[in-house]
């Protein structure tokens, strides 16, 4: 108990030492908090950095649609060997909180109806895995992550469902990490359960999560080269993708992604670009107005690549990351929490600060990637908003009319 309300004392969360009474969760909470970390990204809120102080440049990309059938087929053979020698894997991230859709449950749990009946969103996922089973002859490993709020939701349901007839022994499961949630004055805040406040700290954290948690070692004993990522809400997302893997292999790279070109110039997304020479996404909100709307001689948008979270790894590119910090971002949100009578308050305004780390965050940590520009409705449905924009309505009619395209 002691040590803990010294941590409490020298990191100035004094406010907390009267919750330690007969608490032991709440102090093996203090005791694992890396407080310096904490702290310093508290006090880095108002010192973000400033990007238009950086060269950015386009990032060049290979557009699906240009490839000769000769090179598709070539680049696709070189894909292919890898996948029907088991050495593909695919990770889905689900630890999201999908608070803008608002259904109650992991996202994955969601519900739309196809043309082929009504399906979960993770029964869309099995369905191209159990299409990929028959087509290259192998059982792809699924790593799904979840997060502290979910994993049981998540692997319940899944087991419930029998994994929707895929081998449970080719299914595993690892949880993203969390970070406390700090009051605009600099104070850790007490939950409901009188211990601190935390949340999931942004899909980023799957790099150290997969570590962690023993997915890169269980990946080397079975031998997996190349690991899709991708997210769960996306229902046209092509995570079995042998050009993707044949291109990236042929241009060298040990990370790549998928794109598609953004709608206008101000479409609310993150664009590939390089920085400083490295690969990033820059936040729509990052990208100086100029940059946005430059045009080349074709009159295509330079900095247009919109990520559509469709990601590939070597191994050694995960290998390379997991343990290196990544940056923060940070959101103002409302957050309850008790105060020091142990009264529950719930805030009208923003009250509390909230890190999360992004996935695409750690791309300029190499020098170079694949980028490979994809068609929309071929591969991005998202479902994001409860109505609108991105919602189970827009996405349902997509992943339809590519099902009737494709005549599945
Ligand atoms: P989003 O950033 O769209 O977040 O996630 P979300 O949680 O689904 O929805 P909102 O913003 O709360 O409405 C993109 C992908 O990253 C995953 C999500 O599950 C989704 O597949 N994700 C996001 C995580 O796995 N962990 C996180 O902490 C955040």
């Amino acid at each position: 108990m002691l040590v803990a309300e010294e941590l409490l004392k020298r990191y100035k969360q004094e406010h907390i030492i009267k919750f330690l009474e007969n608490n032991p969760k709440l102090e093996e909470q203090i005791l694992s908090f890396d407080f310096d970390t904490i702290i310093n990204l508290y006090n880095s809120v108002k010192n973000r950095k400033n990007l238009e102080a950086s060269i950015i440049e386009h990032m060049p990309y290979t557009n699906k649609e240009k490839l000769s059938e000769k090179e598709t087929k070539e680049l696709e053979d070189i894909g292919e060997k890898i996948i029907k020698q088991n050495k593909y894997a695919v990770i889905t991230m689900a630890g999201g909180q999908g608070t803008r859709l608002g259904h109650t449950g992991p996202k994955g749990t969601y519900k739309i109806n196809t043309v082929n009946g009504p399906k979960y969103l993770f029964e869309i996922i099995i369905d191209e895995l159990k299409k990929a089973q028959e087509k290259y002859g192998t059982t792809i490993m699924w790593y799904i992550m979840t997060s502290k709020e979910n994993n049981d939701e998540t692997e319940n349901f899944l087991k419930i469902h029998n994994f929707f007839g895929y081998p449970s022994d080719k299914v595993k499961f690892f949880k993203q990490g969390e970070m406390p949630l700090i009051s605009d004055d600099g104070k850790l805040l007490i939950n409901e359960h009188k211990i601190i406040k935390e949340a999931s700290d942004g899909n980023g954290s799957i790099y150290a999560s997969l570590d962690r948690d023993g997915i890169l070692e269980d990946m080397r004993k079975r031998e997996i080269e190349w690991i899709f990522i991708g997210g769960v809400d996306n229902v046209l997302l092509k995570f079995i993708d042998p050009l993707l893997t044949g291109l990236t292999i042929e241009e060298g790279n040990i990370i790549a992604s998928k794109s598609i070109i953004k709608r206008d110039a101000y479409e609310k997304v993150g664009v590939f670009c390089k920085v400083n020479g490295r690969p990033k996404v820059i936040e729509y909100t990052e990208t100086p107005k100029d940059l946005a709307e430059e045009v080349d001689e074709n009159g295509d948008f330079v900095y247009g690549d919109t990520n559509i979270i469709s990601h590939l790894f070597n191994i050694k590119a995960l290998e390379k990351i997991a343990n290196k910090n990544m940056p923060y971002h940070v959101a103002h949100k409302k957050a309850e929490y008790l105060d020091e009578s142990g009264n529950l308050i719930k805030p009208d305004t923003p009250n509390a600060y909230k890190f999360e780390s992004f996935i695409f965050d750690a791309f300029e940590e190499f020098e170079d990637m694949t980028l490979l520009r994809v068609k929309r409705e071929n591969e991005f449905a998202p479902i994001k908003n409860k109505e609108g924009n991105d919602s189970p309505e827009t996405a349902t009619k997509l992943y339809n009319n590519f099902m009737k395209r494709n005549l599945i």
